[in-house]
C-alpha cells in the first residue's frame, strides 16, 4: 500500500478546497456537454451552496485529505452520510480527487478505502457515487473496488 494518510480537513483547508472543487465540477459539466460554459460556474456555486448550507459545519457532510509522510496534500474527498435522493442506508461520495502529478500511484484507491471506512464507522451499510461514462480511470477504480452500476444516463446526438 502507498504511504498515504487520510485525515479530516480543517475548516481553513475546506475553504480553499471548496472554491477549486466547485470550479472543477463546473468544468467537468461543460466538458460533458451538460451545462453551458457561460453559466456553468454560477450553476455549480448554487448547487454547492444548496448542498452545504452551513459550509464545513453542514450536518452529515465529511471532508478528507490524503497526505504524504512529508505533509504534502495529494488529494481530497467529500462524503455525505446520507444519499441525495434518499436511498436508505447509503452514503454518497460527492467528490474524490487525487492531484494530477500523483495519479496512478495507488493514492486514489487508498483514499477511497479510507472514505468507505469513515462511512462504515458511522454505521452506514452502502455507498454510492456518480461517474461520467468517459472517466475510464475512475470507473476502473470503482469496478475493482466492488462498485456496480445501478443506473445509467444515456445520450445520443441527433445531428
Ligand atoms: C480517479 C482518481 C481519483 C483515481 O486515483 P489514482 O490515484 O489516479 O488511482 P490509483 O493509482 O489508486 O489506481 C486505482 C485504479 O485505477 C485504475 N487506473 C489507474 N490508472 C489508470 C489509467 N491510467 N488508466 C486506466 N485505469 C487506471 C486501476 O484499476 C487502478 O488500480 P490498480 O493500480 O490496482 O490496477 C484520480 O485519477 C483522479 O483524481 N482523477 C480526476 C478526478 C476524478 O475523475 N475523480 C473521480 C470523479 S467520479
Amino acid at each position: 500500500m502507498p504511504e498515504v494518510t487520510v485525515r479530516e480537513m480543517t475548516s481553513d483547508e475546506f475553504e480553499q478546497w471548496r472554491g477549486r472543487a466547485v470550479r472543477l465540477f463546473a468544468d467537468s459539466q461543460v466538458v460533458a456537454g451538460s451545462w453551458p460554459a457561460d453559466e456553468a460556474l454560477e450553476i455549480a456555486v448554487k448547487a454547492n451552496e444548496a448542498l452545504l448550507p452551513d459550509g464545513f459545519a453542514t450536518t452529515g457532510m465529511l471532508f478528507f485529505r490524503a497526505v504524504l509522510p512529508d505533509g504534502a496534500c495529494v488529494g481530497a474527498s467529500w462524503l455525505s452520510l446520507t444519499h441525495p435522493r434518499g436511498v436508505p442506508d447509503c452514503a454518497f461520495i460527492y467528490n474524490i480527487e487525487i492531484d494530477e502529478p500523483y495519479r496512478g500511484a495507488g493514492f486514489g484507491r487508498a483514499l477511497l478505502a479510507a472514505v468507505e471506512d469513515a462511512a462504515r464507522s458511522h454505521g452506514v451499510g452502502r455507498v454510492e457515487l456518480n461517474v461520467f461514462g468517459t472517466n475510464s480511470r475512475a470507473i476502473q477504480l470503482y469496478e475493482t473496488s466492488g462498485y456496480r452500476v445501478v443506473a445509467q444516463q444515456m445520450r445520443r446526438s441527433l445531428s
